[in-house]
């Protein structure tokens, strides 16, 4: 038998309903932001991630899917959505006045990273993203992670907390890269072999290390804040201060760094709590990549976004035990009572499905106590019983299965009652008897 790949999973039937709310929740707050979404391909160049990204990122080096296809062009699976908008957007001009300024999009779907798998850690997974182009002001940083922040907080999850912290400017960065090379040097040795070999290459990612070697110096390590210029020390605080007026819970954490290269100035993680998801406890990861539009060949237009990582999110509403408002009733069971109706009854089926109403019939020739357990199971609100005697007298048995109230009503007056019901929008109980005249 053929499995699905390591790392990957199958979104099954049963829990969609959970994924597509999630999805629709997030659609109304981004409306109510005003962000449009954009849909990028799932493969690009792998230049596109190399140069942003960062060549010694841990995604470019060791996670990326990456192909030579039968052209010969070297491919990556995109492994995150930032790369791809900015490419978009150089691509497009989508800077040019008869697009709306900042240029604010969403995308929804899955990114591939060859990681070791684990409980919310997977090699094909999805993200949530948001990206802001086109503006430098920290209403934009506050505006995205009130946003991310919002989606949580309207789906109930709850022991959230966002960390934050400024990367500065390249300058400042350059000047903070140099502090820590000269900090860590002389204790190069005791270091784990992951920070010895970024120690040159990236040392700002020894600051996030796991390991608990690495975890002892980084305490007396120096802190980016102390680089920061002026101006970027003056953005951050404004973004610490609208986050303030939002009343949203944030720890400043100079030790958060990202573990892509694009970023500048503020940066933020939405991580949870306690450890009720495992290792994986970062939701949500983002900040501000002012380069990175001019790297790829765009004008000089700043940049923020974040992601949300879409399966940690389902495991937090597992573990909070979150209950969805999800509608999963169905409005109409058409009952066939023998095959010698069945047309008749799909005829109902098909109206009701027609005006709008959710409907549905047996398909499999099943006994009448077999299709009550389903009128039951698909939590029926009115249930069209069909048999011989009601063909030849052109009428339906109907029952309000909310009221118990039942009524012979005709062939001809049920498709009307269909219509009004739908127009009303409503299945509510009281309705459907007044529409069924079931009084
Ligand atoms: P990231 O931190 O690499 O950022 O990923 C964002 C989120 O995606 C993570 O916080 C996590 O929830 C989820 N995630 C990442 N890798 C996996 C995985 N292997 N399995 C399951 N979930 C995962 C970015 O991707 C940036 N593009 C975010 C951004 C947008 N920055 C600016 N704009």
């Amino acid at each position: 038998m053929i499995k699905k790949m390591k790392g990957t999973e199958d979104i099954l039937p049963v829990a969609i309903k959970k994924w597509q709310f999630v999805e629709d929740t997030a659609r109304d707050i981004l409306d109510s932001y005003l962000f449009k979404e954009i849909r990028t391909p799932m493969f690009e160049s792998i230049d596109l991630f190399s140069r942003s990204v960062g060549e010694t990122s841990d995604i470019v080096t060791k996670e990326m899917y990456d192909f030579k296809d039968k052209g010969d062009r070297h491919i990556a699976l995109r492994p995150e959505g930032t790369a791809p908008v900015v490419r978009a957007y150089v691509e497009h001009k989508l800077f040019g006045p008869e697009h709306p300024q900042p240029l604010k999009v969403y995308y929804m779907g899955p990114m591939f990273r060859y990681e070791r798998p684990q409980a919310g850690r997977q090699r094909q997974f999805n993200q949530f993203g948001v990206e802001v182009i086109g503006s430098t002001s920290a209403l934009t940083d506050a505006e995205c992670i009130s946003l991310a922040w919002d989606l949580f907080t309207e789906l109930g999850i709850g022991n959230l907390v966002v960390y934050l912290n400024s990367l500065g400017k390249t300058e400042d960065r350059k000047r903070y890269r140099q502090a820590l090379i000269d900090f860590f040097e002389p204790v190069k040795d005791q270091l784990s072999e992951d920070s010895q070999r970024r120690l040159y290459s990236n040392p700002l990612r020894i600051l996030d290390s796991k390991d608990p070697k690495d975890k002892e110096f980084v305490k007396n390590a120096p802190i980016i804040t102390e680089f920061l210029s002026p101006e970027s020390k003056a953005h951050f605080d404004k973004v610490t201060r609208l986050l303030e007026d939002l009343e949203i819970p944030f720890k400043v954490d100079p030790y958060i760094v990202r573990g892509l290269d694009y970023y500048q100035d503020t940066i933020f993680e939405i991580v949870v709590e306690d450890d009720s998801i495992g290792a994986q406890s970062t939701v949500c990861g983002g900040g501000r990549y002012d380069g990175l539009v001019e790297q790829l060949g765009g004008p000089n237009a700043p940049g923020f976004g974040f992601a949300i990582g879409l399966e940690r999110l389902m495991l937090l509403l597992d573990e909070q035990a979150i209950e969805l408002p999800i509608e999963d009733e169905l409005d109409i069971y058409v009952m066939a009572l023998g095959e010698s109706v069945d047309c008749y009854a799909f005829k109902l089926v098909q109206a009701a499905r027609k005006v709008g109403l959710s409907a549905e019939m047996d398909y499999l020739g099943r006994s009448m106590k077999s299709q009550f357990k389903t009128v039951s199971k698909l939590k029926t609100k009115l249930l069209l019983t069909v048999g011989e005697d009601e063909l030849n007298a052109n009428v339906v048995q109907l029952k309000n299965q909310d009221t118990g109230k039942q009524t012979t009503i005709a062939m001809k007056d049920i498709l009307d009652d269909f219509m009004k019901v739908y127009r009303q929008n409503t299945m509510d109980t009281k309705v459907i008897d007044e529409f069924f005249k079931g009084e």
